[in-house]
C-alpha cells in the first residue's frame, strides 16, 4: 500500500502551536550520546532458525541421530522393478561422536531400475538455476562392492533430474566423498529431493550426508546468502547468542554444548534443542563468531549459568565450579591468543585471530529460577570471570536479583508487549530510569498485535508467523522510546529473529524474518527496524509532544549536522503535525523522507514479500518550522540536512 505523505511548510506562530498538536525538537542542547551499539540482533535455535534456516545445510538428519529408532526424514526410492531397504546401524560407526550410520541394501536393482535413499531436506531441497551445490558424504561398502553411487537432486516425483554425479571406489573402510552438483537453466523450485542410489545390488553404509548451496562469503560450513543479506541490511552492531532459552536447554545436560559444536561437522553429534527438535550443531560456536565477523557485528556471548528450563539449578559452590570453568574456557576460545589452550584450538579450527569480546551474559531470564539461586550463581561467575577478564562487561539476565552484592555492568531486560501497550508505555519511557545504574540492554523485545496474539497463547498459532503493520507500529513507538533513552539503553534487539514459515517449523510468533527453502522476506517490523538502525545520529535531541498521539525521537549527526526525526502515527487516520526545531535558523531546503505505512492487518509473506515496504521521497522547501501530515498507521523518518 502506498502512503500519502504531504508537507506544508510554514512559520509557526506561538499561538498556533499552543492551540494545536505540536512536536518540538530542542536542537540547542543534547540529551546525551546515542549508543553507537544501539541496534543489534538476538539469535537462538528456535523456529528452525539455523537447521532449516540460516545455516545453509540442505540435508535434514544428516548424521542419522535425530531419532534413535528410525532414519527419520530419509526414505527408500525405488520403482516397480527395484527394491532397497534402509535401516539404522550402530556397528562400525564413523567415529565415537557419530555412533549411528544408515545401512542401505539394494536388493533388486539394475542400470534401468536403480534404487536407494532420498532426503527432502527442510521442507524441500531448493533448486536454483545454474548453481553449484557441494555434496559430501562418508561411505563404506560390504567387501567386494565398489560402487558406483549416483548422487542427485531430482524432482519430488522423480521424473526430472536437476543435477547428478557418481561416486565410486568405495571400500570396506569409511571414506569421505565429495562432488559438485551443477544445475542447468531450471526454474527455481523447492519441490525436489536429494538421492543416493545404486544400480548394482550391494550393501553400503552412509553417514554425514551433506549438501550445501553457495554460501555467504563462500564459507564451507556457511550461511544462506539471501537471509544473510537481509541481516547485513539491518546494519547490526552486535549479535546476542546463543540464546535465549537455547543457551539453557530443557535440562542441564541439554544446555548449549559449545565444545561439542567445534571442528569438522562429522565430529558434531548435535544435541536436543529446547524448541521441540534436535539441533545438528552445524551452527557451532565458531560459526556464530564468524557470522558476527561477516556482519561486522560484535559478539554478545551468553554462557550457561547453571539453570535449565525444567527449573533445575546447580547450587553455587563446588558443584557450580565445572560450569564456571566451562564459561572461562569458552571465553578463552573466543578471545585467547594461540598460546592459550583454547585459542590454539580455535586456530586449529581455522581461525587463528582472536575475536574481540566486550560483553558476556550469565544465563537467560534467570528470574524464572524460583529457588533464587541466581544470586549466588551470578556472584560466583562474576568473581572468577572479572578476576581473569576485568575488561569484560558482565550482564545479569535477572535485573531484579540482588546478586549477593555484586554489581552487574549491564542488565538484560526482556519485553514482549501488545502494540497498544508499547504505544502507551513509550511516551514516558525512561523518566524513572536510574541514569547512574548499570547499562540497560533490552536483549529481547517484540510487539504482538493485541492481547489475543500473545506469543505464549494458543491463538497466536492461528496467525501468520511474522507480524503485521499493527505490530510494527508498536515496535516503532518502542524503538523511538529506546532511542530517546539510548544514553543508558546501550543495546537492544528484537526477538525472535528468524522463522521457517512451513507448517510445523514455528515455535514462537511473531518473528522478524520469514523464509521457506527458496526465499526469505522481511516483516513490516523488519523494515521498521531497518529504517531506525540505518538512520542513527550520535546526539540525542530532547523532544516534546503535545496534543497528539504521534510518538517519536530525534537525533543529530554531529559530523554532518543532519537532524534525523523518527515519527510514529498509531492512528487509523492521517495526522497533521507541526514540527518546530528550536535553535536552528536554517536547514537545507531538501530533506529525505522514508515512510512505512499500511493498514493494521497488512503484512508480508513468501508469496507477497514486498506488500509493506518503506518508500523514500524527497521533501523540498524545508524550514526549521513546518507541518507534516503523517499517513495513517505509519512510521516516518525525516532526514533534515544542515544548511550549507
Ligand atoms: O524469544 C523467544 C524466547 O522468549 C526466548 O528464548 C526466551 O529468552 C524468551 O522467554
Amino acid at each position: 500500500m502506498r502512503p500519502i505523505f504531504t508537507f506544508a511548510i510554514f512559520i509557526a506562530t506561538a499561538s498556533c502551536l499552543a492551540a494545536s498538536p505540536s512536536f518540538t525538537i530542542d536542537a540547542t542542547r543534547s540529551a546525551g550520546k546515542v549508543s553507537p551499539k544501539l541496534y543489534g540482533l538476538m539469535t537462538e535455535e528456535i523456529n528452525h532458525s539455523y537447521d532449516g534456516g540460516l545455516y545453509a545445510e540442505l540435508i535434514r538428519n544428516r548424521a542419522f541421530l535425530d531419532d534413535a529408532k528410525s532414519p527419520v526424514n530419509w526414505s527408500v526410492v525405488k520403482d516397480d522393478a527395484s527394491a532397497a531397504i534402509i535401516t539404522l546401524d550402530s556397528a562400525n560407526p564413523l567415529n565415537d561422536k557419530i555412533p549411528t550410520s544408515l545401512r542401505l541394501t539394494a536388493t533388486h536393482v539394475s542400470k534401468a531400475h536403480p534404487a536407494g535413499v532420498a532426503n527432502s531436506g527442510y521442507w524441500g531441497i531448493p533448486v536454483q538455476p545454474k548453481t553449484e551445490y557441494r555434496a559430501s558424504l562418508w561411505a563404506r561398502a560390504e567387501a567386494g562392492f565398489f560402487g558406483p553411487l549416483t548422487v542427485s537432486i531430482v524432482s519430488e516425483d522423480g521424473c526430472t533430474v536437476y543435477a547428478s554425479g557418481k561416486l565410486s571406489r568405495l571400500t570396506a573402510e569409511w571414506k569421505k566423498f565429495e562432488l559438485t552438483l551443477k544445475t542447468g537453466n531450471v526454474t527455481p523450485t523447492a519441490q525436489a529431493r536429494f538421492e543416493v542410489t545404486l544400480d548394482q545390488p550391494g550393501m553400503v553404509w552412509l553417514d554425514l550426508v551433506s549438501l550445501f548451496p553457495p554460501t555467504w562469503n563462500d564459507r564451507p560450513n556457511g550461511l544462506r546468502k539471501d537471509i544473510m543479506q537481509m541481516l547485513v541490511d539491518l546494519n547490526p552492531k552486535f549479535l546476542r547468542f546463543p540464546g535465549g532459552n537455547y543457551v539453557e536447554g530443557n535440562k542441564i545436560e541439554d544446555h548449549f554444548p559449545w565444545q561439542k559444536t567445534l571442528g569438522p561437522i562429522e565430529h558434531r553429534p548435535g544435541h536436543t534443542c529446547c524448541w521441540g527438535y534436535r539441533s545438528s550443531d552445524g551452527m557451532g560456536l565458531l560459526e556464530f563468531l564468524e557470522w558476527c565477523e561477516d556482519m561486522k557485528a560484535e559478539p554478545v556471548l551468553a554462557v550457561f549459568a547453571g539453570y535449565s528450563l525444567d527449573g533445575t539449578h546447580i547450587d553455587p559452590g563446588p558443584q557450580l565450579e565445572p560450569f564456571v570453568q566451562e564459561a572461562l574456557e569458552e571465553i578463552e576460545y573466543v578471545t585467547g591468543d594461540t598460546n592459550t589452550a583454547w585459542g590454539a584450538r580455535r586456530a586449529k579450527d581455522g581461525h587463528p585471530a582472536p575475536f574481540k569480546l566486550n560483553y558476556v551474559e550469565f544465563g537467560n531470564e534467570d528470574g524464572f529460577d524460583k529457588s533464587r539461586s541466581y544470586n549466588g550463581r551470578f556472584a560466583q561467575f562474576h568473581d572468577v570471570i572479572k578476576a581473569k577478564y576485568p575488561q569484560l562487561k558482565l550482564i545479569t539476565s535477572d535485573p531484579w536479583a540482588q546478586l549477593d552484592g555484586r554489581k552487574p555492568d549491564v542488565e538484560d531486560w526482556h519485553d514482549y508487549s501488545a502494540a497498544d501497550d508499547f504505544i502507551k508505555k513509550s511516551r514516558d519511557y525512561g523518566s524513572d530510569f536510574n541514569r547512574h545504574g548499570p547499562e540497560i540492554f533490552v536483549g529481547e523485545w517484540a510487539a504482538h498485535e493485541d492481547a489475543a496474539a500473545r506469543p505464549w497463547d494458543a491463538t497466536s498459532w492461528k496467525l501468520p508467523p511474522t507480524p503485521t503493520m499493527k505490530a510494527a507500529i508498536g515496535d516503532g513507538a518502542f524503538m523511538a522510546a529506546m532511542e530517546r533513552n539510548s544514553d543508558i539503553i546501550k543495546m537492544q534487539c528484537y526477538a525472535p529473529l528468524l522463522v521457517n514459515v512451513n507448517p510445523g517449523a514455528r515455535a514462537w510468533r511473531p518473528d522478524l524474518i520469514g523464509y521457506d527453502a527458496l526465499s526469505a522476506y522481511g516483516s513490516p517490523s523488519y523494515y521498521a527496524i531497518q529504517m531506525f538502525s540505518r538512520n542513527l545520529g550520535d546526539e540525542i535531541l530532547p523532544v516534546t509532544f503535545s496534543g497528539t498521539s504521534v510518538q517519536g525521537c530525534a537525533t543529530r549527526d554531529s559530523k554532518t549536522g543532519e537532524i534525523i526525526v523518527k515519527l510514529v502515527n498509531p492512528e487509523l487516520t492521517p495526522q497533521s503535525l507541526p514540527i518546530e526545531i528550536k535553535g536552528v535558523t536554517a536547514l537545507a531546503s531538501k530533506a529525505t523522507v522514508i515512510t512505512l505505512a499500511g493498514n493494521p492487518e497488512d503484512t508480508n509473506s513468501t508469496g507477497h514479500p514486498k506488500n509493506v515496504v518503506p518508500i523514500t521521497t524527497t521533501l523540498s522547501g524545508v524550514k526549521p518550522s513546518f507541518t507534516c501530515t503523517l499517513p495513517a498507521n505509519s512510521i516516518v523518518v525525516i532526514k533534515l540536512k544542515a544548511h550549507l
